[in-house]
């Protein structure tokens, strides 16, 4: 797979998350510092969406259905490690974040 457009740069904002489907897999997005994050929309507790979390100053979220708290990098769980949200690599072209669907962090 490779990178595909995913959202405009101007739409991301630093402690949200911003959701965008790309080639069929939820996804949101947020800046941190400078670096656009990309992780999977979905909680890796029960699958539940995570683009309502808000993201603190030190880049750690809680999820809003059941409160464990994840790390935007590496989308590792802080409360069970066991859990770990899908990742992925993304660029910036211009004002377009494109993203690379096809080789996503997975939880070990
Ligand atoms: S669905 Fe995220 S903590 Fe339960």
């Amino acid at each position: 797979m490779s990178f595909q457009s995913a959202i405009r740069l101007a739409d991301l904002k630093s402690g949200r998350f911003t959701k965008a489907e790309v080639s069929g897999v939820d996804l949101c997005f947020t800046i941190r510092k400078g670096t656009v994050v990309c992780l999977e929309n979905s909680c890796s507790h029960m699958g539940l969406p995570i683009d309502r979390a808000e993201i603190e100053s030190d880049g750690s979220f809680e999820c809003p259905w059941h409160g464990f708290a994840f790390k935007l990098e590496g989308g590792i769980c802080k409360t069970y490690p066991v859990y770990k949200i899908r990742t992925f690599e993304t660029k910036v072209e211009g004002d377009e974040v494109l993203v690379d669907v096809g080789e996503g962090s997975q939880g070990d």
